[in-house]
């Protein structure tokens, strides 16, 4: 495929770099054309370098091949990232003094903008009302993601993550009418790892969980578009990038910061393993061996079951409010009482939650491991779906059947 990509002179244009890889390297010919401004971030010499071609802004190089003309006319697809404030206000205005604007009038094919700036700027009304008009005429317009932006500032505005750019520029061209990220300017949030309940200074009672699942599952609504906040109990991988990650310990910090975050989320994930009990006293000294004394016994009290409150708080909201779902995860071994799908059901009448993702667990299966095999269950009633695959595979989904619920039941913003 052919794919022009017209660079925007914003700090984000460093970002494009990884955009252009992805194209080059699912076998795509890439022509980049950098505005003026955007090489003040990044030099035509990355671009060439990178995709392989010239990457010019002028309508007087290479003349005889008539650029402002052909590139537009054979190109399958534009991307337009960082798409600034000025090269959306140009592109509704039909503007033509280089060679992306150029091209951008010259355009067949599907056009996609990724924006990128300050949230004030996004917001004017100046900005939306380009945006609006480049949608009306049929070119898609991604909504910037939200986060940390160039200064001390956050908000929305941050460019998309070149993944979430990528696979929105492919289902668009795949034609796919509903190509927009399924959780566009949806919040979710995801909490992941195991929590860990102190005993003493040094000591705790943990799990298993390596929290590479939670992970998985931020990775993919990241890239569907969504504003993602992570609540990061231990986990042995790293955090993955454009999330806002809140680290807790205990089930009771993780219980505070899920309660925090519920209220302006869409979207709850607990899959976190969250100890059921903690030590009923933690000592503020290490707990050493007496041999004039008995050794310890540690007794146990119950915490909290996070889920199940935030179903409660969110069935108390006041009806007409914000829609939230809420999704539970389940680690299920089956026994004598009955198999793993029987005491899912229960769990998930117990729990009240919308979604309950299913796994069979056993000391060899899911902790620590890549692969995983799922049954997610509606409160609904609707068949199970089975999803199995790489972690990775398998987050993708269950959030696309998180946007299917959504996108069902209510508009997107
Ligand atoms: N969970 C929670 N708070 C707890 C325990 C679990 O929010 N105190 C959440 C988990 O994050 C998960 C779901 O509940 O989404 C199910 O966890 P699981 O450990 O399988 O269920 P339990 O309620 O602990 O049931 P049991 O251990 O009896 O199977």
């Amino acid at each position: 495929m052919r794919i022009v990509l017209g660079v925007g002179g914003g700090i984000a244009a460093y970002k494009v770099a990884s955009l252009l890889r992805l194209f080059t390297e699912a076998g795509h010919d890439v022509t980049v054309i950098p505005t003026e401004a955007s090489t003040r971030f990044v030099g035509t010499a990355t671009w060439e370098a990178l995709s392989g071609n010239p990457a010019s802004n002028s309508v007087f190089d290479d003349v005889h091949q008539v650029n402002h003309v052909r590139l537009g006319h054979e190109a399958d697809l534009i991307v337009i990232a960082p798409a600034t404030a000025d090269l959306l206000a140009k592109a509704a205005t039909g503007q033509a003094g280089d060679l992306l604007t150029n091209t951008l009038l010259m355009a067949r094919g599907p056009v996609l903008f990724a924006p990128a700036m300050h949230t004030e700027m996004w917001q004017h009304p100046a900005t939306q009302a380009n945006v609006e008009t480049l949608r009306s005429r049929g070119s898609a317009v991604l909504e910037p993601a939200s986060g940390r932006l160039t200064g001390a500032d956050s908000g929305p505005g941050r460019l998309p993550e070149p993944d979430a750019i990528f696979d929105a520029a492919m289902a668009l061209v795949e034609g796919q009418a509903d190509f927009q990220l399924p959780l566009a300017g949806r919040t979710v949030t995801i909490s992941a790892g195991g929590t860990r309940e102190p005993l003493d200074p040094v000591r705790f009672l943990g799990n298993r969980s390596s929290g590479k699942q939670g992970v998985a599952l931020a990775v993919a609504a990241r890239n569907a578009g969504a504003t993602v906040r992570l609540l990061a109990a231990h986990m042995d991988v790293p955090p993955p990038s454009g999330v806002e990650v809140v680290p807790v310990e205990t089930a009771l910090q993780l219980r505070e910061a899920a309660l925090a975050a519920a209220a302006d989320s869409d979207v709850v994930i607990m899959s976190a393993a969250v100890a059921d009990f903690r030590p009923a006293a933690v000592s503020d000294t290490k707990i050493k061996k007496r041999d004039d004394r008995d050794d310890p016994v540690i007794t146990l009290v119950r915490n909290p079951d996070i889920l199940h409150e935030l179903v409660e708080l969110r069935n108390s909201a006041a009806p007409g409010g914000r829609q939230q779902l809420i999704v539970g995860f389940a680690a299920e071994t089956g026994d004598s009482d009955g198999d793993v799908l029987a005491h899912a059901r229960a769990k998930l009448q117990r729990k009240g939650c919308d979604l309950l993702v299913v796994n069979h667990v056993g000391t060899d299966k899911v902790f620590g491991q890549d692969t995983n095999s799922v049954v997610i269950l509606a409160r609904s009633g609707s068949e199970p779906q089975e999803a199995s695959g790489t972690k990775t595979e398998v987050s993708a989904a269950v959030i696309s059947r998180i946007g299917h619920e959504l996108n069902s039941v209510s508009p997107r913003p």
